[in-house]
């Protein structure tokens, strides 16, 4: 099959890894890929948001199906866009990817369908978010409704902090549209895990869960990030609670999208915090996370690409997701400054070293080349490394060898992901 994968970090460098493993796979394409993914798959500089360019790509390779790996080209509809030019596509279409795209649709969609979340209130003027702030006491969570790279949501403590978060949404314009509607929600306690699911619009399976670890810093300090690292499985999660999340939060909101006329395709990505009352819905995503996928995709022991097939054709339903027994965990090494300002075009040391490495997987999230064709970081997040143990101990010690021995001065690391 020809594949083109739309996307360019660590967790379409994961897509590639599983995707080139396939013996169904003739012709991998990643647009616009980066130089790890390079080394193993052609790559095509065309941004992710590139509609009509991913479109002629996917025409060109006379692609069999398209797997898009971030929200953006989702929530944009380059689903809906591929489709019309008789192309398949791994992910779903531009209105159910609205269950990411906005948080606002999400909450109303999960209030319909009795599953279980956090209290909302959905404001667009300052008054009745300071109104609803006061009622929580400052206890509470203030939410963008729209996309804005992870940074949207701000939990507070105090009255203080939440009407300054919210007024720098509705008045300050700090996220342009996508904070001109924004949520003030009840603050819910509990540990957090990251439950994925793959659908094709009538049946659900699980195909991992992860832990990610959001904040900057070690012991869950410092601001939050797009995630520092990630272990699978979520630690938090035994069989029984897998099952009451899929029955409670996976399934009803699968029968809910067809329900309603949207029929989700693709990866389902539920987080959710596990509270005294039971799992509830922190938020979806239509996606796979990143750096989740660098755990829960090596981890997966059923072909990726028959997966994918079993999905487009609706055909899911006797679909069986193996997994091997081992564990996994990320570590990101990021760019010193992220999530702030950072500088890019930082060289890296050479990773020649870990190619013939087993259970040892470094994958690129923000990384280039210059002119000299020397490997420099291009992002906030740079690598995240991998590794795979007969238990987290093993997982962890085997990770930061390497991370330690790429020791790349200009980064910093989180140094408990996987801690017990
Ligand atoms: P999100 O970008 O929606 O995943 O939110 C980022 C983080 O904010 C989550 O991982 C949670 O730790 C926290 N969060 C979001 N919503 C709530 C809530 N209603 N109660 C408590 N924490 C929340
Ligand atoms: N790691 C969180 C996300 O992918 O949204």
């Amino acid at each position: 099959m020809n594949i083109l994968v739309v996307g360019g970090g660590g967790r379409e460098h994961a897509i590639a890894v599983s995707l080139s493993k396939s013996s169904l796979t003739t012709r991998l394409v990643v647009a616009p890929g980066n130089p790890g993914i390079e080394t193993f798959a052609e790559c095509y500089p065309i941004a992710t948001d590139d509609i009509p360019g991913q479109c002629k790509l996917a025409r060109d390779i006379k692609a069999d199906f398209v797997f898009i790996g971030p929200e953006i080209p989702l929530v944009l509809g380059l689903k809906d866009e591929l489709l019309k030019l008789g192309i398949s596509a791994f992910g779903p279409s531009k209105k159910a990817a609205q269950l990411e795209g906005s948080k606002i649709f999400s909450r109303k969609f999960c209030k319909r369908h009795n599953i279980p979340q956090p209290k909302f209130k959905y404001c667009t003027d300052i008054e009745t978010a300071k109104k609803q702030i006061v009622l929580l006491n400052g206890y509470c969570v203030v939410k963008a409704d729209g996309l804005a790279a992870g940074k949207g949501v701000v939990v507070c403590d105090t009255v203080n902090q939440a009407i300054i978060a919210a007024t720098e949404m509705l008045e300050n314009n700090k996220f342009g549209e996508a904070g001109k509607s924004i949520l003030i929600e009840e603050r819910i306690n509990g540990i957090e895990a990251s439950v994925f699911a793959v659908s094709d619009g009538n049946n659900a399976v699980l195909i991992g869960t992860a832990q990610d670890h959001k904040r900057a810093y070690d012991n869950d300090e410092g601001p939050n990030t797009g995630g520092m690292g990630a272990i699978s499985p979520a630690p938090a999660l035994d069989q029984n609670l897998n099952k009451e999340i899929f029955n409670n939060i996976i399934t009803p909101t699968i029968n809910g999208m067809k329900l309603e006329g949207h029929p989700y395709e693709g990866i389902l990505y539920a987080g959710v915090m596990i509270t005294e009352k039971g799992p509830k819905v922190i938020e979806f995503n239509c996606r796979f996370g990143d750096p989740e996928t660098q755990v829960v995709l090596p981890r997966l022991n059923t072909d990726l690409v028959s997966i994918i097939q079993k999905t487009i054709k609706k055909n899911l339903g006797d679909m069986i997701i193996n997994f091997i027994p081992q564990n996994a965990i990320t570590v990101v090494i990021a760019s010193k400054g992220y999530p702030g300002k950072f500088e890019k075009g930082v060289l890296l040391p050479s990773l020649k070293n870990f190619d013939n490495e087993t259970e040892i997987f470094v994958f690129h999230s923000g990384t280039s080349k210059d002119k000299n064709e020397n490997l420099v970081s291009n992002g906030g997040r740079v690598l995240s490394v991998t590794s795979i143990g007969a238990n987290v101990q093993d997982c962890r010690q085997k990770a930061y060898n390497i991370v330690e021995t790429i020791n790349w001065k200009q980064g910093f690391y989180r140094k408990d992901i996987g801690k017990l």
